[in-house]
């Protein structure tokens, strides 16, 4: 019998405004993992500056990477792979982690993989526990949201996604109507639970038997509501707003996956993105599920929610092992979509 040796895989994250670097063992296991954000540069701006964000990641990215393998006592022969976030994101910011990535696989010769930052995000539940198949990821960010079931490792097939805005995105814009800072979502969440859900709000169901989402009209109902309260003298009180929006973002995320868990009989739901660090869907989902028994529901510790370099390295191990490789004509690829490792 052979004897399996352990495999560590450097990620690097870049796509948006977190410059990540970790080393993950087998898939499964964090050896070290470091998260520079540049959420205070962005505030003042009500959102992510794209140009502001590649500057901090090209001054960030070399510190990160130092930081990451002093934190793992690891040097770079040790390493069987590096993963990099080769997109959807920032064109100027996945470019730094791109470049950087490229730059240690050609001076270390070390294999190079490109990971696609929803696979990452999905994989970031398999740092918790193992994925169990068929699977279905409730997909839930500042850029996507999507309902993804998984067959098998690697596998990836979107069978609902927003229409209009992201799940995060709808979050963020409300919060800054409401003159929250940003990100609002962590904001609306902190608020929401000091208020009550007493404002009426739609619910993008869509059509009979839909997967698919939408977060406009709410969005649209909300910003209206504050504009005819102020038009008649009258003030609404922001937590019963947030608790109101919650509410209705949380009840179609909800209701969706749990209608998509039946019908393809899965295992195991996985939540995953920014969005999923939101206590009040942590806690719908988990109950939700209390029904179906034999669906076993992961849903990760908040710092692997928003956007790391772990999740990068976890799913960058599964399409490392199923022969992806990257190489130096690598760029990164603000729209690439969602594809299964063949
Ligand atoms: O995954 P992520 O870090 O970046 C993207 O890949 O987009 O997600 C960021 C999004 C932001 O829209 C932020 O407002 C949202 O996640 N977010 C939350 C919470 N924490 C972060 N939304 C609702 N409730 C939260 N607690
Ligand atoms: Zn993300």
């Amino acid at each position: 019998m052979s004897e399996q040796t352990d495999r560590f895989i450097l990620g690097i994250e870049t796509s948006c405004d977190e410059t990540a670097a970790s080393i993950v063992k087998n898939g499964k296991e964090i050896v070290a993992n470091v998260v520079a954000s540049q959420i205070d540069s962005h505030k003042r701006f009500g959102g992510v500056v794209p140009e502001i964000a590649s500057r901090h990641h090209v001054e960030q990215v070399t510190i990160v990477l130092e930081e990451v393998m002093t934190q793992a006592g690891m040097s770079f022969k040790d390493l069987d792979a590096i993963a990099v976030t080769e997109g959807p994101g920032l064109v100027g910011a996945l470019l730094i982690g791109v470049n950087a990535a490229k730059a240690l696989s050609f001076a270390h010769q070390i294999p190079l993989v490109g990971v696609h930052h929803i696979a990452g995000h999905i994989y970031a539940n398999q740092l918790v526990d193992e994925l169990q198949f068929p699977c279905l990821a409730l997909v839930v960010s500042g850029g996507h949201t999507e309902l993804v079931l998984m067959k098998e490792h690697g596998s990836f097939e979107v069978i609902g996604e927003t229409l209009d805005d992201a799940a995060g995105e709808a979050y963020d814009k409300v919060a800054r109507t409401m003159g929250l800072p940003y990100p609002g979502g962590p904001h609306i969440d902190r608020l929401a639970h000091e208020g009550e859900p007493t404002i009426k709000l739609p619910r993008a169901w869509l059509e009979e038997g839909s997967y698919h989402f939408s977060f406009s009209g709410l969005k649209s109902a909300v910003i209206n509501t504050l504009h005819n309260a102020s038009q008649k003298g009258e003030t609404i009180a922001p937590e019963n707003l947030a608790a109101s929006f919650q509410e209705s973002v949380i009840e179609v995320l909800v209701g969706k996956t749990l209608k998509a868990a039946e019908a393809y009989g899965v295992k195991q739901v996985v939540l995953a993105g920014g969005v999923a660090a939101n206590k009040g869907l942590r806690e719908a989902l988990t109950s939700a599920f209390t029904k179906l028994q034999d669906v076993k529901v992961i849903i990760p510790p908040l710092s692997l929610c928003t956007d790391n370099a772990a999740m990068i390295a976890a799913a960058g191990t599964i399409a490392f092992e199923k022969g992806i490789r990257g190489d130096m004509a690598m760029n990164g690829q603000p729209g690439l979509p969602l594809v299964s490792y063949e």
